[in-house]
C-alpha cells in the first residue's frame, strides 16, 4: 500500500468517525434540546430500542437514572422529549397547561382510525378539541347523566356476578381481567349507543376494538415515514380492520338514529331514552371545521370512549384484587367496611361506594402503585417553547413519564409497598390526584388534557371491587400463586393474568 493510499484511508476513517459522532449525538448542541443517549446516524435511538426487545416504559425507567428529569430520544425522524420529574410535569401540564396541551402529528394508520384527528384524545388543541370535549363532559359524564344511567351498571354487574359464579363452578377459579373487561365494555357500549346487546355481540365489539388499539400502537413507519411505502401490507390490513370496525358498529348507530328520529320508543334493544346515549348528542353536533359529523366520525368518537374506559378500569381492578388475594388482612378490612355500610346481603349502590373510606384508600393505593398508563398520551407544544432550560420544538412529542413520581422515595414513604392506610393517615392523605396543587400521583394526567372521565372510571372500579368482595372471598389458586410481573399491553397489566379462587360469602 502506498503512502497516499494510507493517507486516504486514514482521512476516510477520521471522516466517518466525525460524521458518526456528529449525527449520533442526541439532544444538546445548537438546538439546545435536553441531552439524551447517543444514537446512530439517521435512525437515532430507534434501532437500540428495537434491539432491546422490551417495552419502551422499561427502557425509559433505566434511562431516567442516567439522564435525569428531562431527556431526548431521537426515534428515527421523531424527536421525543421525556419528562419525568414532579416539578417539570407540574410546570408543563398545569402551570403552563395551554402551551403543552396539543398532540403530535399522527401516522397515516392512526389518521385512518381517528378520521383525521376527529377524536378527543388525538385532536390538536383548538376549537374542534374544545367542542368535542365539552360535549363529552356535558352529555356523557355530568353527574345527572351518571345517575340516570346507574341502571346500566346494575344490569351489567348482575351479569358479571353470574358469569363469575359460572366460571368458578366450571374451572375452579376465575380470570379477573377478561371478566372485568367484558363487563365494563358492555356498560360503555350501552352508555354510547343506548343499547343492551347480547354478550356475544359485546365480545365481538371488544375484540375488534382491541385489534384497533393494537393496530394504532406506534410502528416503524411512525418513526421513519420514508419507509411507509415498504409497509403497504400494514396499511391494507389497517383499512380492512377499519372496515370491520365500521361493519360491527354501524348497525347500532343506524338503529339508534332511527330510534331517536322516530320518537324514541324503547324496545328490547334500544333501552336508554332518547337523549340519554352519548351518540344522541353527536348526531346534531356542529364540529368546527367539519360541520355535522358523518358515520365515520361518530363511530370513531364512540369507539374512543369504549376503548379509553375499558382497559384502564379493568387493569385497576385486576391489580387491586392481586393485593387483596395476597394480603387477606386488607381484604378482611375492606369486607368489614362493606358489611358495615350495606350489610352482608344489601346491594352496594353508587352512593354507598362514595361513603366507603377504606375502599377509596384501596383504589387510590392501586392507582398509585399500578398507574394503568405509565405515560399520559403524547403531548406537543403549541409552539416552540422551553422547559427546564431546554428548547422544546413544536414538532417534538413530549412524553410525560408520570409513573415515576409514584415510585419516588422523596415523595412517598416505602413507595414499593402496597399500603392503603397511607391514604387514611399517612403520606397520601392530602394528595390531589388531579395534580393541580402538585404532582405526587396523576393516574388520569393533569391540566387541560386530564382524563375527562375520571369520576366515571373510578366509579366503575369502586363498584366492581365492592360487589366482588361483598359476594366472594378471594384466594390464590392452590400451588399457583399469582405472579406480579408487569408487562405492557396498552396499559401496564399483569404478565400472567390474575386467576383466583372465589368462595361465596353467603350460600
Ligand atoms: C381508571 C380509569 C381511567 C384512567 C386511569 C384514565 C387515564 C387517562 C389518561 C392518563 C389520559 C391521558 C391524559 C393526557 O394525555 O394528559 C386519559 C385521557 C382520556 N380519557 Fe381516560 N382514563 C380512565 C377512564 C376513562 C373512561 C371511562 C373514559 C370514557 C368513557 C375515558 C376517556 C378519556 C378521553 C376521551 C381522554 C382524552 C382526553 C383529551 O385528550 O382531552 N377515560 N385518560
Amino acid at each position: 500500500m502506498e503512502l497516499l493510499d494510507v493517507l486516504i484511508l486514514f482521512a476516510a476513517i477520521v471522516f466517518v468517525r466525525l460524521w458518526w459522532r456528529y449525527w449520533s449525538v442526541t439532544g444538546g448542541g445548537r438546538k439546545n434540546l435536553p441531552p439524551g443517549p447517543p444514537g446512530w446516524p439517521l435512525v437515532g435511538n430507534l434501532i437500540q430500542v428495537i434491539l432491546q426487545r422490551r417495552p419502551f416504559i422499561f427502557i425509559v425507567r433505566d434511562l431516567r437514572k442516567k439522564y435525569g428529569p428531562i431527556f431526548t430520544m431521537q426515534m428515527g425522524q421523531r424527536t421525543l422529549v421525556i419528562v419525568t420529574s414532579s416539578e417539570l410535569i407540574h410546570e408543563a401540564l398545569v402551570q403552563r397547561g395551554p402551551t403543552f396541551a396539543s398532540r403530535p402529528a399522527d401516522s397515516p394508520i392512526r389518521l385512518l382510525f381517528s378520521v383525521g384527528k376527529c377524536a378527543i384524545n388525538s385532536a390538536e388543541y383548538g376549537p374542534l378539541w374544545r367542542t368535542l370535549r365539552r360535549n363529552f363532559v356535558t352529555e356523557l359524564i355530568n353527574p345527572a347523566r351518571i345517575k340516570q344511567c346507574s341502571w346500566i351498571r346494575s344490569w351489567a354487574l348482575e351479569h358479571h356476578m353470574k358469569r363469575l359464579r359460572r366460571e368458578a363452578s366450571e374451572n375452579g377459579f376465575v380470570e379477573v381481567m377478561s371478566n372485568c373487561r367484558l363487563t365494563i365494555c358492555s356498560v360503555l357500549i350501552c352508555l354510547c349507543f343506548g343499547a343492551k346487546i347480547s354478550e356475544d355481540r359485546i365480545k365481538k365489539i371488544e375484540n375488534v376494538l382491541k385489534d384497533v388499539m393494537l393496530m394504532t400502537t406506534p410502528k416503524l413507519p411512525d418513526f421513519l415515514p420514508v419507509l411507509t411505502p415498504l409497509f403497504r401490507r400494514q396499511v391494507r390490513e389497517a383499512k380492512e380492520l377499519r372496515k370491520k370496525q365500521m361493519e360491527c358498529l354501524t348497525p347500532l348507530l343506524r338503529k339508534r338514529r332511527s330510534f331517536v328520529e322516530n320518537g324514541g320508543k324503547v324496545d328490547e334493544e334500544m333501552v336508554s331514552p332518547a337523549g340519554a346515549a352519548y351518540i344522541d348528542s353527536l348526531f346534531d353536533l356542529q364540529a368546527p371545521g367539519r360541520g355535522r359529523l358523518g358515520e365515520d366520525e361518530l363511530i370513531t368518537l364512540c369507539s374512543e370512549a369504549i376503548n379509553a374506559g375499558t382497559d384502564t378500569s379493568a387493569t385497576t381492578v385486576e391489580w387491586a384484587l392481586l393485593h387483596l388475594v395476597t394480603n387477606q388482612e386488607i381484604q378482611d378490612k375492606l369486607y368489614e367496611e362493606i358489611v358495615q355500610c350495606v350489610g352482608k346481603d344489601g346491594v352496594v349502590t353508587e352512593n354507598d361506594v362514595e361513603k366507603m373510606r377504606y375502599l377509596g384508600a384501596v383504589v387510590k393505593e392501586t392507582f398509585r402503585r399500578h398507574p394503568p398508563s405509565h405515560f399520559v398520551l403524547s403531548h406537543a407544544a403549541v409552539k416552540e417553547t422551553e422547559l427546564g432550560g431546554y428548547t422544546i420544538p413544536a414538532d417534538a412529542s413530549v412524553e410525560f413519564y408520570t409513573a415515576w413520581v409514584t415510585e419516588d422515595p422523596n415523595l412517598w414513604k416505602d413507595p414499593g409497598e402496597f399500603r392503603p392506610e397511607r391514604f387514611l393517615d399517612g403520606d397520601g392523605v392530602d394528595v390531589d390526584v388531579t395534580g393541580t396543587r402538585g404532582v405526587k400521583m396523576v393516574p388520569f394526567g393533569a391540566g387541560r388534557r386530564i382524563c375527562p372521565a375520571m369520576t366515571l372510571g373510578t366509579l366503575h372500579v369502586n363498584l366492581l371491587l365492592a360487589r366482588m368482595v361483598q359476594a366472594f372471598k378471594w384466594l390464590p389458586v392452590p400451588n399457583s400463586p399469582p405472579d406480579p410481573t408487569e408487562t405492557f399491553a396498552f396499559t401496564v397489566v399483569m404478565k400472567d393474568p390474575l386467576k383466583a379462587v372465589i368462595l361465596p360469602r353467603r350460600n
